[in-house]
């Protein structure tokens, strides 16, 4: 096996910097590429965490200017994790999430900080770093999606190209005006290159100029090449369908593994799956929720926004309530929906519960301690708290889009196919739709026979990155195959 060395692009990285699966997947994927013969280093912004927790990174290179102040290029490893940080204080010292204000506003100069990325991983594509010169540049969503486009315009040899799309809801659009401050032709700008809607787009630049694209599951890869999928780029992905294919994501599975989990009060495997009662109870307790092995619990651990359609499920909390059921919610996001939750946690004591924030150890025990685990989203491009949910024994109940249908077999499905139920889908995305599958759900739940099966077939189905890395890794050998010849 040739090795294959990837250079990544990703602005979020776990256990580093997380906002969402973008940074379990850029975590996750370079550790399991390496049974694969790939060697990945992985390119982030230097923010403060980056900085905290890569104290010992060497500088590789200095720029007293660096679009518009000083800045450098480290390298160093954490957890296992080759990476390149751009430390550039005046686009990425700022506190808190890494794309918005404290008031939840999109930072003015998001098209600067995030084209300054791409520009240093064309650099290193063409051999900045003489010790890691690579194959391919692998661009993770819109941050990254000028990097194909460097490199096109750069007019040299190049590395082969890859751009991910995580979420085609996440465009990284930007004023034409921006062309002139980032280095790139003004002839940039147009329809085959970076134009897009009369103004640019990161997420199109990458899609129209990469070699390759992909996304992170099947049905997205066919859903984004409609008009309403697509998000505006359906046309564009139609174009491409030659070079676009859905690899789906896997998980981590020693962060997320029931057996050896610091993070939950009971650890069990599917021989003692009884131990989740002892996580089932304190969870009741943390979420305030009535102390009870009966009541069928529901969880959910999700960015609270309009994808996920966390609206639906509080209007479907008379049905929670009405048939005995209890839901932990913990999520952060839109004022709206977090207000919304608040409310009807405190109209009903209890029986439902809510915490908003981030919280990563306790969406660990819900994982650990609720009985099913609900992700009703609009369209989801993977998903990942099903993959956690199977793994940890909490059923799954999902909305039959993107990656959700390509992880759970439903309850109905299991006798037309050769996969055993491992949860519940439905659709349409509705409240009568999902209502009427937690009325299935906790009918199910009730008879312990039924529930049991589904939790181990659950527990038995691979999650992990094994099989999937090695799609990726087919790939960027196809590419650097295809581009020799
Ligand atoms: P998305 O990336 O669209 O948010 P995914 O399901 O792919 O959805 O990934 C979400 C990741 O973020 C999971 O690892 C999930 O556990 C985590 N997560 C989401 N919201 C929270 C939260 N409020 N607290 C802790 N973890 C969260
Ligand atoms: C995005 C998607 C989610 C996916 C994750 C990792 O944030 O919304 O469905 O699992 O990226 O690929």
């Amino acid at each position: 096996m040739t090795p294959v060395r990837v250079l990544a692009v990703a602005s979020e990285v776990y256990p580093i910097v997380k906002t969402g699966g973008l940074a379990d997947v850029a975590g996750a994927l370079p550790l399991a590429l390496k049974a694969h013969g790939v060697e990945m280093r992985t390119l982030m912004p230097g923010y403060p965490d980056v900085m905290r927790m890569l104290g010992g990174a060497g500088e590789i290179r200095r720029w007293p200017d660096y679009f518009g102040g000083p800045g450098r290029l480290l390298a160093g490893s954490h957890d296992g994790l080759d990476l390149f940080v751009l430390d550039v204080p005046h686009l990425y010292a700022r506190p808190g999430n890494p794309y918005v204000t404290a008031e939840g506003v999109d930072w003015p100069d998001n098209g600067l900080r995030f084209a300054a990325l791409s520009r240093i991983a064309a650099d290193i594509g063409h051999g900045l770093v003489p010790a890691f010169v690579p194959d391919v540049v692998h661009a993770h969503d819109w941050q990254a999606g000028l990097a194909p486009a460097y490199l096109h315009y750069d007019n040299r040899p190049r590395p082969g190209t890859v751009m991910t799309i995580h979420n085609m809801a996440y465009q990284g659009k930007f004023a034409p005006e921006l062309i002139g401050s980032i280095g790139l032709p003004w002839d940039s700008f147009n329809v085959h290159g970076l134009e897009y809607f009369g103004g640019i787009s990161f997420l199109k630049a990458g899609l129209q100029l990469a070699d390759r694209i992909t996304t992170v599951s099947p049905t997205y890869a066919q859903e984004i090449q409609s008009d309403e999928g697509g998000m505006g780029l359906g046309g564009l992905l139609r174009q491409r369908a030659d070079v676009l294919s859905g690899i789906l994501n896997g998980i981590d599975t020693d962060v997320w593994n029931p057996q050896t989990d610091p993070h939950i009060a009971y650890r069990f495997g599917a021989e003692d799956l009884t131990f989740r009662a002892a996580n089932k109870a304190v969870l009741q307790q943390q979420f305030n929720l009535d102390s009870s092995d009966e009541a069928p619990l529901l969880g959910v651990i999700s960015r609270l926004s309009w994808q996920k359609g966390l609206d639906l499920l509080l209007e479907a909390i008379p049905t929670i309530l009405g048939d005995g059921m209890q839901l932990a919610l913990l999520g952060s996001g839109d004022r709206d929906l977090q207000d919304r939750y608040q409310a009807v946690a405190r109209a009903n004591p209890g029986r439902i519960g809510v915490v908003i924030g981030y919280d990563e150890i306790l969406a660990h025990l819900i994982q650990a301690g609720s009985d099913a685990l609900i992700v009703p989203s609009r369209f989801e491009p993977c998903g990942l708290t099903q993959l956690y949910a199977l793994r940890y024994g909490a059923v799954p109940i999902v909305s039959r889009v993107g990656g959700l249908e390509d992880t759970v077999v439903d309850i109905g499905e299991a006798s037309t196919s050769d996969r055993a139920a491992t949860g519940f889908k439905f659709a349409p995305v509705t409240v009568e739709a999902l209502t009427g599958t937690l009325r299935k759900a906790n009918t199910a739940f009730h008879n312990k026979a039924t529930w049991r099966r589904l939790q181990l077939s659950g527990l038995a189905t691979d999650v992990s990155w094994r099989n999937r890395a090695g799609d990726y890794a087919v790939l960027y050998r196809d590419l650097v195959a295809a581009r020799r010849t």
